[in-house]
């Protein structure tokens, strides 16, 4: 008895309102419908998989299919224009002598991508005492029944549940309640199990605890959340994690660090040496690089390339702050600082290219927990962060077909001289330390994501 997933991606995602129907959307580097893919193409329990595509996106479906190796999809048909029709396409197209009656089938919406491998797995093992099951979360909010404008009736919350995704069915569950509704004109659902509620209302429907971060990317706002929910999971694996396998993804990496004589920089090549990493720090003080200058960064990048042949990541952690209202500031001392922060970072992005396309690397810059909202008397330097998590978001998506990864580290406040210089003494408990912000980076620079902001806050 196989076990088949059925991802839905037909839809065109109005609500959405990208150019492309929002399964394309890329968070943390690929398409949402891949990460999606990755959850059921990883489950030891699913046998094989059906992606039900838009009209006109097999052939970009059939790419992503080709390039992620998702071997268990045998199948990319066409859906139709509400997703009611999308299910029965999909239940057609396995309605062959290839599948039993009793074969387990799971729609699930190609825009959850957030599905756990546990959430899969209770589906799959309910199906072994209900013919269908839905997977849904306490309900949060108070819901109400409303009917020409007024409330008609309130149920009682503690009863009910929002619905998610996966639903599974026995095969020849959900094509007998498609078949009946097919037969009643005014047949109107919003999903699978609701068509098996209705039309086989004898049929008890087994219910699996979801997750609240199992969401359905919705709304353009969603893309946020996804973001945060993608690092959540990746910080969730470092606790795992162990010596051998940071110097196993470090050991004889050539890993670039400008900025890197004290702070945050300094602590991160102390621990990548540690890890048997090439170091190499540059900076104005020791080496005499100005990161403002394009011609310093790329002679000392060309110049280390030739040494050990190859980069495979680079760090700017320079930078510089110095905290006064813009009135009071010389145009030198702004330009300084708007050079320093955002010429340098564009500098040595631009200057990094050529080396991490060759090594398929990566390139880290920082940002700060300023740059979602300028703050009085630092307006050039919160400004000019800003504009990095912009540039590297951007240069994320440019370089992915060069396999470079782009992501910001954006700590909360740190104890660094650069700080201390500006802020004087401030409680130690207050502040993250800068070696804690080192080995947040370095997790970033093990990870596949790309374009991310990555917080690193106080525990
Ligand atoms: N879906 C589908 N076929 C349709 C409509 C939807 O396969 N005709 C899929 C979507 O691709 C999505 C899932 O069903 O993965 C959930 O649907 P929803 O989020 O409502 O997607 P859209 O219909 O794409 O969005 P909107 O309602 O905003 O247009």
């Amino acid at each position: 008895m196989k076990n088949i997933a059925v991802i839905l991606a037909g839809g065109i995602g109005s609500r959405f309102g990208s150019s492309m129907p929002k399964q394309f959307v890329k968070i943390a580097g690929k398409c949402i419908i891949e990460h999606t893919l990755e959850k059921f193409q990883a489950h030891e329990l699913i046998d094989e998989i059906c992606v039900v595509a838009k009209e006109g996106f097999e052939e970009e479906i059939s790419r992503i299919v080709l390039e992620g190796a998702f071997g268990k999809v045998k199948k990319i048909i066409i859906g139709g224009s509400e997703r009611k029709d999308s299910s029965e396409a999909a239940i057609s197209a396995l309605s062959t002598k290839d599948y039993s009656d009793e074969c387990n089938v799971i729609f699930h919406d190609a825009v959850r991508p957030f599905v756990t491998a546990r959430i899969i797995g209770e589906c799959l093992s309910h199906l072994n005492h209900y013919n269908a099951v839905d997977v849904a979360i306490p309900a949060t909010d108070t819901i109400i029944e409303v009917d020409d404008g007024y409330i008609t009736a309130i149920p009682d919350r503690s009863r009910l549940m929002q619905g998610q995704t996966p639903q599974g069915f026995k095969l020849k569950t959900i094509r007998e309640a498609y078949r009946l509704a097919n037969l009643d004109e005014n047949f109107k659902v919003s999903c699978d199990c609701g068509v098996v509620k209705k039309f086989l209302p004898n049929e008890k429907i087994g219910v699996v605890l979801g997750h609240s971060s199992n969401i359905k990317i919705t709304n353009a706002e969603d893309i946020f959340l996804a973001d945060k929910l993608f690092q959540l999971a990746s910080e969730n694996k470092n606790y795992l994690r162990n010596d051998d396998y940071y110097a196993q993804g470090l050991k004889s990496k050539v890993v670039v660090i400008f900025g890197g004589s004290y702070g945050i920089g300094e602590e991160i090549a102390k621990k990548c040496e540690g890890f048997g990493a090439k170091i190499y720090s540059l900076s104005r003080s020791v080496t005499g690089t100005h990161v403002e200058s394009m011609s310093d960064v790329e002679s000392a990048l060309s110049s280390i390339n030739d040494q050990e042949g190859r980069i495979d990541f680079v760090i700017n952690c320079a930078g510089l702050l110095s905290k006064q209202p813009l009135n009071h500031m010389s145009q030198r001392e702004i330009l300084e600082l708007i050079n320093v922060n955002y010429v340098g970072t564009v500098n040595v992005a631009k200057a990094a290219f050529p080396y991490l396309k060759e090594s398929r690397g990566q390139l880290v810059l920082f940002t700060s927990s300023s740059y979602t909202r300028g703050r009085a008397n630092y307006a050039i330097y919160s400004s000019s962060k800003s504009a990095i998590v912009n540039l590297s978001q951007a240069l994320a998506e440019e370089w992915t077909v060069d396999g470079i990864r782009v992501n910001c580290v954006n700590p909360q406040r740190t104890k660094t001289p650069m700080r201390t210089r500006n802020f004087g003494a401030e409680p130690e408990e207050s502040l993250l330390k800068a070696s804690d912000v080192a080995s947040a980076t370095i997790n970033v620079l093990l990870e596949q994501f790309t374009g991310q902001v990555i917080d690193v806050k106080l525990k």
